[in-house]
């Protein structure tokens, strides 16, 4: 059963642009990311790495040295800076907490925004008029961006009001056990998964086709880091899947062909996505993930300090 969607107008976010890590293990989760993953570093400051995908963002990761791994803040790109601006004032409008003035950014990447944190206490960073890189040459086994992030929510009717009504994310789909929130062509670039933990789930990178995938994998598993769930293609957003456990349990997937979407689109229910018995994808060549899998999409939670 399906149901109308609301008439298609972008959000003023218009993507997840990169996300900060606080690491314990600094240098060896660098070469991870850089040997393993296939990031390359665009910035190196006193304590801090910023790593770019082959795509225009000007990073996709940015680690620092912390006690503990955490996720530091999530930056969501807004079109421009006067969206930047109606947002702040949405929040300001909705007490949403820790809400910064907006301003020009100093850190690398630079740009215009703020910082605000969710219902749950996750910071983002909204921000527009960043840098772009001019060269964004497609890699045969590299990612190009962040997909999409997936957040593990304990008030799933809080939360989910937050990134839509507040943020303007359109409610894409809906499956038994995840709510997907669009606000581009991409499919989904958040999901929320309800339950009794407040932490990340996952964090999704697009690499450009199924045989960079592939090669991705190999590469990884030449570093010696293995599948941990896949290679799959989901229902919603029927892309391709791989997943891993990176450094100190940090839940990370390569994706491709992620659905691309338009007003056309009808909102799915739990009903539209029931796979078939014994299957969590709709080819049914994976196992379910592994054991550290599981533990690493409830492992990872957000800094609740100053970013
Ligand atoms: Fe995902």
């Amino acid at each position: 059963m399906t149901t109308p969607r609301a008439p298609f107008s972008p959000s003023l976010i218009c993507g997840v642009r990169s996300v900060h890590i606080g690491v314990t293990q600094f240098e060896n989760t660098i070469e991870f990311f850089k040997q393993g993953w296939g990031l390359t570093a665009a910035n190196v400051d006193d304590g801090s790495v910023h790593l770019r995908g082959t795509g225009p963002d000007a990073y996709v990761v940015a680690l620092q040295q912390r006690a503990r791994m955490e996720i530091l803040c999530v930056d969501l790109r807004a079109w421009d800076k006067a969206a930047v601006d109606v947002l702040h004032a949405r929040l300001a409008a909705a007490g949403a907490s820790d809400l910064s003035a907006p301003a020009n950014i100093a850190e690398y990447g630079g740009g215009y925004g703020f910082t605000v944190r969710d219902p749950e206490g996750r910071l983002l960073r909204i921000l527009a008029g960043d840098h772009r890189h001019a060269d964004t040459q497609d890699a045969i086994d590299r990612p190009r961006k962040i997909s999409h992030v997936v957040l593990n929510t304990s008030d799933a009717p809080t939360v989910e009001t937050f990134y839509t009504q507040t943020l303007g994310f359109k409610l894409v789909d809906r499956s038994r056990r995840i709510t997907f929130l669009n606000c581009n062509s991409d499919h989904h670039s958040v999901a929320l998964v309800p339950g009794s933990h407040t932490s990340l789930h996952h964090i999704a990178f697009e690499v450009p086709t199924f045989d960079a995938l592939m090669r991705g994998v190999g590469r990884l598993r030449e570093y010696g880091v293995n599948i941990a769930w896949g290679v799959g293609r989901h229902g919603p957003g029927d892309n391709i899947f791989s997943y891993f456990v990176g450094p100190e349990c940090l839940p990370l997937e390569y994706t491709t062909e992620v659905q691309q979407i338009d007003e056309t689109y009808r909102v799915g229910s739990p009903e539209d996505w029931t796979p078939q018995p014994g299957r969590m994808d709709q080819w049914g060549a994976t196992p379910p993930p592994s054991p550290d899998m599981v533990k690493a999409e409830r492992s990872v939670e957000f800094s609740s300090e100053p970013f």
